[in-house]
Formats: structure tokens, sequence, C-alpha cells
């Protein structure tokens, strides 16, 4: 069969639009497409491949597992699951795990636990959630919803209801709204899709202290900013505030689909037997490669490295800009890192995009002002200067157009 990029207008629901390119293997930072030209990849899955392309350690895993057993469902219990449970709620706040297939469905649980837990504890009135604007939590109708951008959330008849947004970092907005009828203020400590955005230390400390002194949960969607990426294992850590429910996915896989809700036992038992559940959700496949991933991520030796990688990464960038004075600034934290378009180039992000592509290195945009950066944890020092050399190329072409 001819497979090309026409075959995926032929046969592919249309809701992507992929770039011409179809690699066809991945070793580390690289990527090689079906002529063999080679790629350095910034863009690790959109923050997913932490440990680059078929690490040989996750390699190996999955080839054990696959020989072991594939599949289960959660009519049994697996050994995977538990190991991977249990490393997980010693390496965090945690209590109790409960495992997905994607971000989505992990915040879906989240939010679902969460007005469950309000409905059980206070009574069907304490029913709003709080979120913010340009947030982003996944796609199916409750997540999109949460998530406060209108463009992904519109169009699809009535919305779940009592879902209210406000600005990111505004805190006297969240003062002003939040009551004890609010059962969960959901946010990304770090926001990735609405622009590589942290949060004030303030906001989130207020944040944290609002939902306490209203019973509200504070649920921290970490499936962009965990597992390592920020530099601390999860980016909660580095804030020095914890939630009450934490989700997690992209990395935690490394790649392969799976994802996870993290809990105290005291919210957690309000997930009853029967209330909630996934076929698929703690499949062994997943959480054996998983269990590898944080097994490897969760060292000193791979966090410390996110934050050397991190300061090459900006005094590049910020060399890259001296000369050619297109980023207002280069924000973000550890290897989630975005160079924001000053004024004269607004709106222009893709451009930056296809041009690196034509230089052989994908990146990642933030909507229309952001360049973004996500490349795998364990990116060598030679990828990443060779990577920014191809990017200044694309840089000087992009701003000569
Ligand atoms: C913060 C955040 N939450 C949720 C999601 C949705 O994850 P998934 O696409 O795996 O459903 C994403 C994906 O980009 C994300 O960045």
């Amino acid at each position: 069969m001819n497979v090309t990029r026409d075959l995926f207008d032929e046969v592919m629901v249309p809701n992507y639009n992929p770039a011409a390119v179809i690699p066809v293997k991945g070793l580390g930072s690289r990527l090689w497409d079906q002529a063999g030209t080679e790629f350095i990849d910034f863009a690790g899955g959109i923050a997913v491949n932490v440990l680059g392309h078929c690490h040989p350690e996750l390699v190996k895993t999955l080839q054990e597992q696959s020989e072991k057993v594939w599949h289960l469902s959660n009519v049994l219990t697996n050994e995977p699951v538990l190991r991977l449970a249990k490393k997980l709620t010693q390496a965090t706040f945690a209590e109790k795990v409960y495992f997905a297939n994607s971000g989505a469905e992990a915040n879906e649980a989240a939010l679902k636990l969460a007005r469950r837990y309000a409905v059980d504890k206070f009574g069907a009135e304490k029913n709003q959630i709080i979120a913010f604007n340009q947030g982003f939590h996944g796609r199916t109708f409750f997540t999109v919803t949460v998530g406060g951008q209108a463009a992904y959330s519109d169009g699809f008849g009535p919305k779940p209801s009592a879902i209210d947004h406000i600005d990111y970092n505004d805190l006297s907005a969240l003062e002003t709204l939040i009551s004890d009828k609010t059962c969960a203020v959901m946010m990304e400590p770090i926001q990735g899709e609405g622009g590589v955005v942290s949060p004030e230390t303030e906001f989130v400390k207020g944040v944290r202290a609002l939902c306490d002194k209203h019973n509200a949960l504070l649920i921290f969607d970490e499936v962009q900013s965990g597992m390592g990426r920020t530099g601390d294992l999860y980016a909660y850590l580095g804030l020095d505030v914890t939630p009450d429910i934490l989700t997690t996915a992209k990395s935690l896989g490394g790649g392969f689909p799976i994802a996870a809700m993290l809990t105290t036992s005291e919210i957690a038992k309000h997930l009853k037997v029967g209330t909630h559940g996934s076929t698929y959700g703690g499949n062994p496949l997943g959480c054996a490669v998983a269990e590898k991933v944080l097994d490897i991520v969760n060292t000193p030796e791979v966090l410390d490295g996110v934050k050397h990688k991190e300061a090459l990464f900006r005094t590049g960038l910020e060399k890259i800009n001296t000369q050619y004075q297109c980023f207002s600034e280069i924000r973000g934290k550890g290897l989630l890192l975005g160079a924001v378009l000053n004024e004269q180039y607004a709106g222009r992000s893709r451009d930056f995009l296809v041009a690196a592509a034509a230089e052989n290195l994908m990146c990642l945009v933030a909507g229309a002002n952001v360049v973004r950066f996500a490349p795998s944890l364990v990116i060598s020092d030679e990828d990443i200067i060779e990577g920014l050399s191809r990017f200044e190329r694309a840089v000087a072409k992009t701003v000569a157009s």
C-alpha cells in the first residue's frame, strides 16, 4: 500500500491536519521520515516522549510484559498496576490512584470525583466548578467545557453546567466568585496549551487558601507539567502547594497511552464500587512501561538534568533573540518552555514552526503567539545545541519573510 499524507485526507476524519512528513523511526531525540530525512525532536509528541523515542529500557520492559499478560480488565487486578500505584503514592502526596488511558479521562474522573465528594458530604447544591480562561483539560464534553477555550467547547449542543471561568493569576476574581457552593477549582500548575504561563506564587497559594476556606477541592491538572517536565517530579512540589486531586498522563507512559488520577484516601472513598470505571484503565502493558518511566525519571540524575537543559535552552533562545529581536520573553519551567513572539511577529507562531520543520526540527506552538518546546528530558546537550542552530536558521528565514 502506498502510504502518503494524501491517504490521511482520504480515510481519516478531518479533525486533524498533520504535517506532510510521516516519521517511520525514532531514536532518542531524533526522528526519520519515509525518505530517511532526519529531524531533531523538540516537540516530544506534545510533551509525551519524556525519555525520547525507543528508550532501550522502555522497549525491554514493554517486550517483557508483552510476553506475560497484555490485558485483564478491572474484573481482575494485575502486578504492574499495583506496583505503579504503590510507587506513585510513595513519590507524591497521594494515597490512592485511579488509572485511565488519556489526560482527558483522568480529568473526567477527577471532576466526577469532586462532584461526588461534594454531593455526598455537603449536598447537591455544592456543584460549582471554577476553572481558568485559556486552560486546557482534554476533549471529553465535561473536560472541554471546564477548559477555558470556547473554540473547543462550543458547537456541540448543551454543555455540562455549573462551570465558571476566570483569568489565570487573578486571585481577586477567584475571591469574588468562589463560595460555599464551589465544589472544586481546577487548574494547570503551568498552563501548557494556553501559552506556557506560570502561576504567580501568591496566586497559587491564594487559590489553595480560598479552596480551604470554602471546602472546595483543588485539582491540579499535571497532564502536561507532570513526570519531571518542570524539573520536579510534579510541578506542585516546586510550588509548595499541595492539591487534593492531581491528574497525570502524557509523560507518565513515555509514549504508551496511560493516565492516572491521584488523591487522598479520604476523598477517594467517594468513588465506591461501580461509580466509575474504564476497560483499559490500569492495563498491564501501560503500567509496566509507566513504572519503568517513573523509576528512571524520579532520580536526581534526570531531574537535575532538566534544570541544566533548561539553562541551555534559555541561553540559546536568548542569544537568538539578541540577534533577531522577535521574542518578548522566554517563559515556562524545566523543559516546558515558550518563546513568546513580540508585537511585530504577533499571531505568527505557526510560521516559525513551519520554518523549523523545513530546517528538520520539530517544535510546537501554544496558541498563535508562542513557540513551545517540550523535548525529551534526557535529550543530549549536542542535540539541544544542534536543534537550536536549526531553530536559529528558521528564525532568520521567518523574520526575513
Ligand atoms: C494540561 C492538559 N490536560 C489535559 C490534556 C488532555 O490530554 P489527552 O489529550 O491525553 O486527553 C492535555 C493535552 O494536551 C493537557 O495539556
